[in-house]
């Protein structure tokens, strides 16, 4: 074991104590941001005149020689170092002798942590955000060639009324292009450096916190040294938009698997996508779209961790705090990956475009339009929903469809039923006549997915 302390020391750690007090094992993953935020460090201290030219050279060197050594497998992060941070330091030291000793002049590990984990979080906040992006368009994809789709919607599992599939799929669009927007409020949200705030109290050396936060690429330093070492809210705010992405993909999924059901069959899984069982040789299991669905519970555990991790906790670092990194890498592999998948499943997916018409003409999905048709001819509104109620309840007993029953028969409940009836209540009247913005009419559809199309190629 090594360690950055020692001096006022006079027994070395217990073995288990360091181990336990380690973070070496998950934090060795900031290396690239560790490395990054030093090297801008190191670069103000030159300009500040605390390190000479040559110091602050050899320490440029040696930072991008442990970076590409590391990341070309010439050398490995060893785990007999407490943390990412004792590392980078030891090693640099190592390799150039005092300069590396002088590097962590003005800083604390606690502004470095923070600093790691803001970049850290920043690079993966646009990766997560381009892996939404790519769903997004596999969506517009089969909606644009899915607007005259008819299908049943649902409300309460039920067949509530027809609309179309590109119509059901752009709710979905509309919950990912929010969640984009909660990874770019959050990224505004963290756009200060910690760096200078050293262990809580700024430091004595006349640091440049301004030019490194430009350098880094933030808008501005943190404000108030004590809440640079000491927030978290980012990560939260990370793990909670994480945390939405992943019930709207478990949303998507549940569907998914009904609708590859052999009562639904609206939909068939591509066989890249499925898994069989050991013992029923007919099985094909929608295993993916059930482990996205599971992991979900994953994700929104990390983002319960680290609020229950945080809410307790005095100004300001605690070492509490080094229970941020795991939940919050796993959240962000899980997501990812989830992302990843659940795209290229969608994309495989063929959708049984007829069985989703015939469910839509069963079900009584045109009960409202026969409503509203009889309201175009006069009949109040509270009448004609009474006198389509009784049409249904009469047809679940002669075992038909609205459509089905004669003018006559249909007259037996309103006089002013006339042939003009069953245009009024086919499903492509049902649908297309429902041109309000947002709703499934081909006209209003084709708006929506205009504006996609100009979303997606805008960002
Ligand atoms: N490994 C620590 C963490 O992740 C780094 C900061 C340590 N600071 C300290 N004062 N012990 O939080």
């Amino acid at each position: 074991m090594a360690t950055l302390w020692g001096g006022r020391f006079e027994k070395n750690t217990d073995e288990a104590v360091f181990a336990f007090n380690a973070s070496i094992s998950f934090d060795k993953r900031l290396l690239r941001a560790d490395i990054g935020g030093s090297k801008v460090h190191a670069e103000m201290l030159a300009r500040q005149g605390i390190l000479t030219e040559e110091e602050e050279a050899r320490i440029q060197q040696g930072l991008d020689a442990i970076l590409s050594d590391v990341e070309e497998g010439r050398l490995e992060v060893s785990e007999t170092f407490e943390d990412v941070h004792s590392f980078v330091e030891s090693e640099l030291t190592d390799r150039i002798g005092e300069p590396g000793k002088k590097l962590h002049t003005g800083r604390s590990r606690n502004d470095q942590v923070a600093l790691d984990m803001k970049l850290f979080t920043r690079q993966e906040a646009i990766e997560l955000d381009a892996c939404v992006k790519a769903l997004m368009q596999v969506i517009q994809q089969i909606s644009e060639a899915h607007i005259d789709t008819i299908m049943p919607g649902f409300t309460h599992l039920q067949k509530a009324q027809p609309i179309t599939l590109a119509h059901h799929l752009n709710a979905y669009f509309e919950m990912f292009k929010r969640d984009r927007t909660r990874l770019r409020d959050l990224l505004s949200h963290m756009d200060t450096s910690p760096l200078g705030s050293g262990a809580l109290a700024g430091t004595t050396y006349p640091l440049d916190r301004e030019w490194t936060a430009k350098a880094l690429g933030f808008a501005a330093a943190t404000a108030n040294s004590i809440d640079g070492v000491s927030d978290r809210d980012y990560l939260i705010e990370l793990l909670s938009a994480l945390s939405i992405i992943m019930m709207h993909l478990s949303r998507f999924c549940e569907e998914m698997i009904l609708w590859n059901t052999d009562e639904y069959r609206f939909i068939e899984l591509d066989d890249a996508f499925s898994t069989g069982s050991s013992i029923m040789p007919q099985k094909k299991n929608p295993d993916i779209a059930e482990l996205v669905r599971g992991k979900t519970g994953r994700v929104y555990g990390a983002l319960v961790s680290m609020l229950v991790t945080m809410k307790g906790l005095p100004l300001a670092y605690n070492k509490d705090m080094q229970e941020d990194k795991e939940p919050v890498f796993d959240a962000i592999d899980t997501t990812k990956a989830c992302l990843t998948l659940f795209a290229a499943m969608l994309a495989s997916t063929k959708f049984n475009t007829e069985r989703m018409r015939a469910s839509a003409s069963g079900g009584f999905t045109n009960a409202t339009d026969l409503a509203d048709y009889l309201v175009g001819k006069g009949v109040p509104f509270r009448d004609a929903h009474g006198i389509v109620g009784q049409v249904v309840l009469s047809c679940i007993e002669r075992k038909k469809s609205i459509e089905e029953l004669s003018l006559s028969e249909l007259r037996a409940f309103s006089e002013v039923i006339d042939e003009d009836v069953y245009d009024a209540i086919s499903l492509e009247t049902c649908v297309n006549r429902r041109e309000t913005t947002g709703a499934p009419g081909k006209t209003a559809m084709e708006r929506a997915l205009e504006e996609n199309r100009r979303y997606l190629e805008k960002d």
